[in-house]
């Protein structure tokens, strides 16, 4: 019976075929141990010489790494195995036979390993990685579907920007100017006034020219927008969500945890409700601790880390200057510097993983930053008329799903987390 090795628990003492490729071997005079994998999952083929003839050990002795082959044996429930299962094998076929696969099981670099990415996604490590994020993208789904959310599409191609026009990405519309989008957000805006609550989830773009490892050119958002919603009941959608993926994934990737060697106690306790601190503190703190940094000023990642380093679950740093916030962001009622906003801060130094904000609803409002950013009436007239007719109260955020995966998955680096990361001077694969 043919099957997959996520599924092969339900086939013990039973033969199966699976169709797979060969991550790593090892022999000797009469026994092969093969590491197969075949994309769900990996296990181990035990190959006797006296059980299989000649012929068959022959070619599992020579067997290359990454070739292709269907192997039929019977399954073993097996503790000491990682997935539970070993295969004792009874036959290979070799589909293909793949000669000198670059990437070896020794170390190599990462500027090697990220020319062959393409091939690289078959390791253990970015496999888990790939499954982790699928389960972020699927616990998103559920999670917004079950809170009355409707996934809406905003557009890739744009005429406006929604988060400043330093790290547009130009393109020709035929004879326009055009940008590649940087936030969904604008367009959420106006689906939410359509459809009440409604979710994106889609790439975005931004020129940035910083090499960190938490900047892609490239990156995945999910930007929920809400009407009627003021910022702290934004707030509490944005912990409640956050702590939902946490528990699917620790739920439905504990193998994949276990391949990483994720500690799993840092995030079973990342649990709503959220610390929030206010900037103005955050300023205190950081002073106190020696920091030189001055109210009006943005944090630099060694701040976020300072941040999150004071608590164990992540944190909302609410209420920015103005000054260096988006447009869009609704002025407090109390206090004219500063803005509803927050942005969240991951543990570990993974850094901000969410930015949001309650919205300005009223028009001549806007219409004065529309002055002060230099906005024109021309490209921005459309987001005035969600705030000419009808306008009411409403909050958003966006969560930047490879930082996130980077802080549930343990990764260092941002480029492991999406298949084929656009990065500062890297277009290739
Ligand atoms: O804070 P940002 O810029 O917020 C917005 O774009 C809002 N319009 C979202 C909204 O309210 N609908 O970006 C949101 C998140 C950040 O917190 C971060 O996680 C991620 O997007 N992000 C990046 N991730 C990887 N590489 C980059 N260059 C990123 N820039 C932002
Ligand atoms: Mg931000």
């Amino acid at each position: 019976m043919k099957t997959t090795i996520k599924e092969i628990g339900k086939h013990v003492e039973q033969s199966v075929t699976i169709g797979g490729w060969l991550a790593n071997k090892r022999s000797s005079g009469k026994i092969a141990f093969l590491q197969l994998r075949d994309g769900t999952g990996f296990i181990q083929g035990v190959v006797v010489k006296a059980e299989v003839g000649e012929e068959t050990f022959k070619l599992a002795k020579e067997l290359t790494q990454e070739s292709s082959v269907y192997v039929t044996g019977i399954v073993r429930a097996d503790d000491r195995a990682p997935s539970g299962f070993e295969l004792t094998v009874t036959g290979i076929e070799l589909i293909h036979e793949a000669v000198d696969y670059p990437i070896t099981p020794k170390e190599h670099g990462t500027e090697f390993l990220m020319d062959h990415r393409h091939l690289w996604l078959r390791s253990k490590r970015q496999h888990a990685i790939m499954r982790i994020r699928n389960e972020i993208i699927r616990a998103t789904y559920e999670f917004f579907n079950e809170q009355g959310f409707v996934k809406v599409d905003p557009p890739i191609l744009t005429g406006s920007s929604a988060e400043g026009t330093t790290n547009l990405f130009h393109t020709k519309y035929f004879d326009e100017d055009a940008y590649l989008s940087q936030s969904g957000q604008l367009y959420m805006e106006a689906a939410a006034m359509a459809l009440g609550k409604v979710f994106s989830f889609g790439p975005t773009f931004r020129a940035e020219k910083s090499k960190t490892r938490r900047h892609l050119i490239e990156f995945w958002m999910i930007e929920p927008e809400m009407a009627f919603m003021d910022h702290e009941e934004s707030l509490q959608v944005q912990e409640n969500y956050v702590s939902s993926i946490i528990q699917s994934v620790l739920k439905n990737c504990e193998q994949e945890l276990k391949a990483l060697e994720r500690d799993t106690a840092k995030l079973e306790a990342i649990k709503a409700p959220f610390p929030r601190i206010s900037y103005d503190d955050a300023i205190s703190f950081l002073q106190e601790k020696g920091y030189e940094i001055e109210w009006g000023e943005d944090f630099g990642a060694p701040h976020e880390t300072a941040i999150a380093e004071a608590h164990d679950k992540p944190v909302f740093i609410t209420n920015y200057p103005k000054d260096i916030k988006a447009f869009y962001m609704k002025p407090h009622p109390e206090r004219d510097d500063v803005v509803l906003c927050a942005d969240l801060i991951a543990p570990e130094g993974y850094g901000e993983i969410i930015g949001g904000s309650q919205r300005i609803d009223d028009a001549e409002l806007l219409k004065e930053r529309y002055d002060e950013h230099n906005l024109s009436e021309d490209a921005y007239g459309w987001y005035l008329d969600l705030r000419r007719y009808g306008s009411v109260p409403h909050s958003g955020f966006g969560l930047g799903l490879e930082r996130t995966v980077a802080w549930i998955s343990g990764t260092e680096h941002v480029r492991e987390t999406i298949p084929f990361p656009r990065l500062l001077n890297r277009l290739y694969p």
